[in-house]
């Protein structure tokens, strides 16, 4: 059996070849997506994807772990960052550590990601400090969609930059071995990932990022609504609809089941017909 990638492991590939991650929530697509991906996030998005909440805000810590104990089971090669959610880590280092500590001990995951720069520093810090592994999440955060008014692009004013730039390079000076950077304009996203030494992973980033990731559900055709930095890779809401179709149709035909799918007798005396 192969080893499991660690955050040092993702560190290290920054300028050797580009990240590949993807979001995960549950077993089996987590073990499709380890056999391609760096790492996968269980990202607070779950919250929206599989629960129909409409932002990230209300997500529960041990819905973070229900999922999260599913993909580390999952997956074999691939590091498994745990989303840590709103409420769960920004009121003190303190307070962190001890929800962060609850989520690797509960789920055996290799990290979790917080949402925040200058202001997460020094708690990035206090972290990897006790043994836990940090990615950091900057540019859009959408824990404060209420703050920001909405799931909006940053830094596509120059002004904006300075500030951006600044949280990056801090929450790389506090340890953290990653960072996401969320629906930021290019220039911008160059200018980071060529200013820290942690490789940068890009949701609507552009191409100048080390690596990027997407949400699952979204790349795979299967969200109904999705961002502009969204490619569709497959049709799989497509794929789900025929086929529930196709079932429905069967059952009130009554071509499904048919023997082929139906027990019979230890004696072999064929079922009876029903009707
Ligand atoms: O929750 C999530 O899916 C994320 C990714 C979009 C980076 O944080
Ligand atoms: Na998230």
């Amino acid at each position: 059996t192969q080893k499991r990638l660690m955050a040092p492991d993702i560190a290290a590939m920054k300028r050797r070849q580009p990240i590949v991650a993807l979001t995960a929530y549950h077993a089996h697509t987590a073990a499709i997506a380890d056999r391609y991906c760096d790492f996968l996030l269980v990202g607070d998005s779950l919250g929206m994807v599989m629960h129909g909440y409409e932002t990230t805000v209300p997500v529960p810590l041990d819905l973070m772990i229900m999922h999260g104990r599913a993909v580390v089971r999952g997956a074999r090669r691939a590091l498994v960052v745990v989303d840590m959610p709103f409420g769960s880590y920004e009121e003190s280092p303190a307070v962190a550590f001890r929800n962060c500590a609850k989520v690797m001990k509960e789920t055996d995951c290799g990290a979790v990601k917080i949402e925040g720069g200058r202001r997460m520093a020094e708690t990035i810090r206090y972290l990897v400090d006790r043994g836990i592994p940090v990615m950091s999440h900057i540019g859009l955060t959408p824990q404060s969609v209420n703050v920001i008014g909405g799931f909006k692009a940053q830094g596509r004013q120059r002004e904006e930059w300075a500030a951006i730039e600044e949280d990056a390079r801090q929450v790389a000076e506090s340890g953290a071995f990653g960072i996401v950077l969320e629906a930021i304009t290019e220039p911008l996203a160059a200018r980071i990932t060529a200013s820290i030494p942690i490789p940068t992973i890009g949701i609507g980033a552009s191409l100048a990022c080390d690596g990027q990731i997407l949400v699952m559900e979204d790349m795979l055709g299967l969200s109904p609504r999705v961002p502009r930095f969204v490619k569709k890779f497959g049709k799989v809401g497509e794929v789900i609809e025929d086929a529930i179709r196709t079932y429905a149709e069967d059952v009130r035909t009554r071509a499904f089941p048919t023997p082929e799918h139906t027990y019979a007798m230890q004696d072999g005396a064929p079922s009876k017909e029903r009707r």
